[in-house]
């Protein structure tokens, strides 16, 4: 490949080299990123993927802190592609009125997401796989997809069934791929996108999103979800594999909220189905896993490896029997929002493990600056990449995870009870120096506190019905339960509006004089009676979607000397004068 140009950006860097100014060219990377759909961290699901781990952890960096903000394919996916959180999104659901493509094109961000910028700076983009739900072989022209040069996507009805994909390339009607294997098309459709792309002298992005590990979803009625196919030349893997016998699997007592804590015990068959059902996932994901060997080959054998950055992610985790869970996501456990962030590309450390704390909503901007453009409006900030950048990481400790609606039981042993629209939640992840928390706040009027550093399996809810006991001997920090959580449900109560600064840095939002920047700081016992006294995360009903009305206080109030009360989102609401002092209030 020639390079042009074209290719480059001239970076005029004014450097005093005896008296000189000196020009530098830097070239744009170019970027590839792989999206899988379900895949799991703590079923182990990386450590089957040998060539994976070959080309991509072995030579780059894996985020073993990063999350889903959003439980389920969807809401997910608008989330990575626009670096903005679902409740700005509004992009809730897979399904109209509240997500999918629909409602993704309805809220305007067919021209405002990731592929549209990344043209605008320059690249050519290229999309292969699924996008989103609802994405049809009836509605793929309208409107069609914007900023892709190239785009060949899996359409609703077909997109889940492994052996009867229908796909629109570059606009054109659906085209039926059945009998081949949905995988094996999608990273054959990505090396010719690959082989386009290369042809240009522009930077390129291609993002490659096959359906594996998902299930085989038939929609009749009902859907029907079953486990996911694989190749033949993977039907022989795995047959002694295990899901983990974590102390969350299948519990002797029930655990969780809401519909969770109603599941009843598994039996061996159920045990066993889920069982095959995960190998069923882990053969699927073996046609990726040869995908990637072949993308990294490509990629040398033009030259390009020293110049792209390869992602490697999913949109949301998955759980099986753990908790008594049908196979599913939707949850805010570990298992269904901490999931795989892989990393390979010019200066990033290979074989490293990096701690930082990050989400999907950081995606957007971590692509858009390795563009050349900083989007500071977003709702995600860039990730530390460079051995640099990952010395001293600026980022933070927090999670926001949101999710409306219902769960979706999957498999044959899917528990009906569950078809209730009560798995609306607000959630906090958060990751700090000597904290490992999560804490939920549910439409049922439930919450949880799981504290993973002694608890990593999730299984003792600090507010559950019979934890009082528990949560009297708790301390955390030198401070007690009471303070912890009026802490948490504050900085909840900022993320779960935020808005692109408010999102970057939300104690500020109540610590305007830049103070407290950690719940560490914000546990200061000076800030006691502010703590207690600020409005609470709640809800007044169970909705499917965001329907704020029923979202509880939607204010804040700020630390300081006139008592301001403030939407996370932007602009002050009211400010009375209060001169007191906070303490005063304990
Ligand atoms: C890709 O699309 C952009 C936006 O339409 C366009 O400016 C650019 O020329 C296209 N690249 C190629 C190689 O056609
Ligand atoms: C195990 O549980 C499933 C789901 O509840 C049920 O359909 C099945 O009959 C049970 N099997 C046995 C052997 O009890
Ligand atoms: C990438 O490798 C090629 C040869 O393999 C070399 O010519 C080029 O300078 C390298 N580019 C970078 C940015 O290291
Ligand atoms: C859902 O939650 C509401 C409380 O908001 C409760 O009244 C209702 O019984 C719950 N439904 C189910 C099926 O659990
Ligand atoms: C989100 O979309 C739904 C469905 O269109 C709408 O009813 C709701 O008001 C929207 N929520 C917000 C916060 O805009």
């Amino acid at each position: 490949m020639a390079l042009s140009i074209l290719r480059t950006v001239l970076a005029i860097l004014p450097c005093l080299v005896a008296g000189l100014e000196l020009a530098v060219t830097v070239e744009k990377p170019n970027i590839v990123f792989i999206l899988t759909d379900d895949q799991d961290w703590h079923m182990e699901s990386l450590d089957y993927m040998p060539l994976l781990r070959k080309h991509i952890i072995n030579e780059g960096t894996l985020f073993d802190r990063h999350y889903c903000t959003v439980s389920i394919c969807c809401p997910s996916r608008v989330n990575i592609w626009t670096g903005r959180a679902a409740h700005n999104t509004n992009v809730t659901d897979v399904h109209p009125p509240y997500g999918g493509y629909p409602k993704f094109v309805q809220q305007g961000l067919n021209e405002n997401w990731l592929p549209v910028w990344l043209q605008d700076l320059g690249y050519n983009t290229y999309y292969t796989g699924k996008l989103f739900n609802a994405h049809s072989v009836d509605n793929y022209d309208d409107p069609l997809v914007k900023g892709f040069n190239g785009s060949d996507f899996l359409l609703d009805p077909y997109t889940y069934e492994y052996y009867r994909a229908h796909m629109t390339r570059n606009g054109a009607p659906p085209v039926s791929y059945e009998g081949q294997y949905s995988p094996d098309v999608v990273a054959e459709k990505a090396y010719g996108f690959l082989d386009e792309a290369t042809q240009h002298d522009e930077p390129f992005f291609l993002a490659v999103a096959p359906i594996a590990p998902h299930a085989d979803v038939i929609f009749a009625d009902p859907v029907q979800f079953n486990p996911a196919k694989y190749a033949s030349r993977h039907a022989h893997l795995f047959k002694d594999y295990k899901i983990p016998r974590t102390a969350n699997f299948n519990p002797d007592t029930p655990s969780g909220v809401s519909w969770v804590k109603h599941l009843p015990q598994l039996n061996d068959t159920v045990i066993e189905y889920n069982d095959e059902f995960q190998r069923s996932r882990l053969r699927a994901l073996q046609s990726v896993d040869e995908m990637v060997e072949t993308l990294v080959q490509k990629l040398d054998a033009k030259g390009l490896l020293n110049n792209t950055y390869i992602f490697y992610t999913t949109d949301n985790g998955f759980h099986i029997s753990q908790h008594r869970m049908p196979p599913g996501k939707e949850c805010p456990f570990e298992t269904d929002i901490h999931i795989p962030l892989i990393v390979r590309g010019p200066g990033i450390p290979a074989g490293h493990t990096a701690g930082v704390v990050s989400s999907h909503t950081d995606l957007t901007p971590t692509l858009l600056k390795l563009a050349g453009s900083d989007r500071p409006d977003l709702d995600g900030t860039p990730i530390p990449l460079s051995a640099e950048q990952l010395a001293s990481p600026a980022s933070g400790e927090h999670v926001n995870v949101e999710f409306w609606g219902r769960a979706i039981p999957e498999g044959k042993y899917g528990n009906d009870a569950m078809s209730a629209m009560n798995n609306t939640y607000k959630a906090l992840r958060v990751v700090g120096d000597g904290y490992s928390l999560l804490y939920t706040v549910w439409c049922t009027g439930e919450k949880e506190y799981y504290d993973l550093l002694r608890d990593p399996d999730q299984m003792i809810n600090y507010l559950g019905d019979d934890s009082a006991s528990l949560a009297a001997d708790y301390t955390l920090a030198g401070r007690s339960f009471e303070h912890l959580v009026s802490r948490l449900d504050s900085l909840l109560m900022v993320l779960k509006s935020c808005k692109a600064k408010t999102c970057h840095a939300p104690w500020t939002v109540l610590h305007p004089d830049g103070n407290v920047k950690t719940l560490n700081e914000a546990l200061h016992g000076s800030y006691d009676g502010f703590y207690r006294e600020q409005p609470k995360v709640s809800f007044s009903s169970c909705q499917p979607g965001y329907l704020v009305d029923a979202e509880g206080p939607q204010e804040v109030d700020v630390w300081g000397d006139e008592y301001q009360r403030v939407t996370p989102s932007g602009g002050r609401q009211q400010s009375f004068r209060y001169h007191g002092d906070w303490s005063l209030w304990t």
